[in-house]
């Protein structure tokens, strides 16, 4: 039923959406296609928007035409907008209300809005929504932050609309604020990992192996089950099969190769910095986003990369192997990486994440849904406990089972001199777990010789120095 009343609107919307980009609409028809009554608000016209229950032309309109206590979506871009709408929401609002924000906002300025929000006496809860236009429309993952019963108002609109697998659905509180959106900025920097892992082997495909476009595409197309089934890998076949219209080229062929970003997974790399997690595979993706963007193409020119120091020995059929296998380990040490970013958190803040449903709702809707998920949330199942996903009898199995097609791989690709720092450095943070030492005992030796920082021993408890100019 579409509504179009102004003055003395009918007050039964079951929620208040704000942002009508792509996200918003879209999860605004999702909401309205399952029965829920949306009041929609966008600065700019929405008045063509028939499919919404109700269309507000200003703010107070809006609060106006929501049931009470009033449920509030923000869905804009992050950044200081999201203070000043809470500016002009605020006077409006009453105790009891509660206001949500679904974008991708810093964890940091979602901490500072919530208490400024609940100072004023209303509910704030974070939502972490994933899956892009399409999730939205059709069933996002969501990850809520919040209080029990902020975030339990806020399932019983938006739950019922996510993703489901298995009969369980994409949604949940995770924590307390800023949890959902921390949990969010995790799952956006192993996004970019497994992007990034992804558009490494593509170069390999082309560099090690000279597969045409279209034999990269049916390599990608036949990954996309099974063990590697992934929606980025699904989409990137998609993406690999389609022409420009204007040229006829393959669309790759017409596409300028330097990312750009929002900088969602800049903040993962950052924040597992600061909380001393070991995020390699993560930093490493933000890099080369940068590096994509930087200015060097005399470099490359003079260079001459990709021309490989000896012949590639082993056949075509071998290098796909190795390659399926270095990606398959590479984006399983992204997800390791992610979930030990979540775990450092959830103990230094005190947000205390059941890891196995952050896995579980993972495993629908958003960007990086995949079968490893599977076998992660799985892990997590068997044991809620896990500190380190990498002692999960099943994953380290997938990872030991690999690890030679691995190396083979890196080799490979160090000697046809192609860049994939991702899948480089995801072996590298896998060899940190089964080696032995990591040369730490030089750096300690290094601290102290300069810097008299003292040492640990391996024989003795305590803090240790030496005089290492006395011959
Ligand atoms: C998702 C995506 C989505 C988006 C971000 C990150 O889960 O649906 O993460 O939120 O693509 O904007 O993109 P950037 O690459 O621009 O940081």
């Amino acid at each position: 039923m579409t509504i179009r009343g102004r003055s003395g609107l009918p007050k039964h919307s079951d929620i208040g959406i704000i942002g009508f980009g792509a996200m918003g609409r879209n999860l605004a028809l999702n909401l309205t296609e399952h029965g829920f009554r949306v009041a929609g608000y966008d600065h700019a016209d929405i008045s063509g928007l028939s499919e919404m229950s109700v269309l507000c032309r200003s703010l107070p309109e809006l609060i106006e035409s929501l049931a009470t206590p009033r449920t509030l979506l923000m869905m804009i871009p992050s950044g200081p907008e999201v203070d000043r709408l809470i500016d002009d929401l605020l006077p409006f609002l009453e105790g009891g209300d509660l206001l949500a924000d679904g974008g991708n906002s810093f964890f940091r300025d979602t901490e500072r809005r919530a208490g400024r929000v609940g100072d004023a006496g209303v509910e704030w809860v974070d939502l972490g929504i994933s899956g892009g236009w399409h999730g939205a429309r059709h069933g996002p993952s969501i990850s809520a932050g919040g209080s029990r019963s902020g975030c339990a108002r806020v399932e019983a609109v938006l739950g019922a609309v996510s993703a489901s697998v298995d009969g369980e659905r994409c949604f949940a509180r995770v924590g307390p604020s800023p949890g959902g959106h921390f949990v969010k900025m995790a799952h956006n920097g192993i996004e970019y990992a497994a992007m990034q892992i992804i558009a490494e082997a593509y170069l390999i495909m082309d560099r090690l192996c000279g597969l045409s476009i279209s034999e990269i595409q049916a390599v990608f197309a036949s990954w996309s089950g099974g063990e590697m089934g992934s929606y980025l890998i699904q989409i990137t076949a998609d993406i690999l099969s389609k022409r420009d219209s204007e040229t006829g080229k393959p669309i790759t062929e017409v596409i300028l190769g330097s990312a750009r970003q929002t900088g969602t997974g800049r903040w993962a790399a950052v924040a597992a910095l600061e909380l001393g997690a070991p995020a390699p595979t993560l930093a490493e993706a933000v890099h080369a986003r940068f590096l994509s963007e930087a200015d060097r193409p005399q470099v490359s020119q003079a260079g001459g990369a990709g021309k490989p120091a000896g012949e590639n020995a082993a056949s075509q059929s071998e290098n796909l192997a190795r390659l399926k296998g270095a990606v398959l380990c590479s984006t399983l040490c992204a997800y390791i990486q992610g979930f030990s970013l979540l775990a450092k958190a959830g103990k230094k803040y005190g947000w205390d994440f059941d890891q196995g449903r952050i896995a579980g709702i993972w495993r629908g809707g958003c960007i990086v849904r995949s079968s490893l998920l599977g076998i992660i949330s799985d892990s997590f199942r068997a044991n809620p406990s896990l500190e380190n996903l990498l002692l999960a009898p099943q994953l380290a199995r997938q990872l030991e089972s690999r690890e030679s097609p691995w190396r083979h791989m890196a080799r490979e690709i160090a000697r046809f001199g192609i860049p994939a720092p991702a899948i480089m450095s995801a072996l590298a943070y896998y060899s940190a777990f089964v080696s032995g030492s990591l040369g730490g005992e030089i750096l300690q030796a290094q601290r102290d010789y300069f810097g008299s920082h003292g040492y640990q021993r391996v024989d003795r408890q305590g803090t240790f120095k030496t005089d290492w100019l006395n011959k």
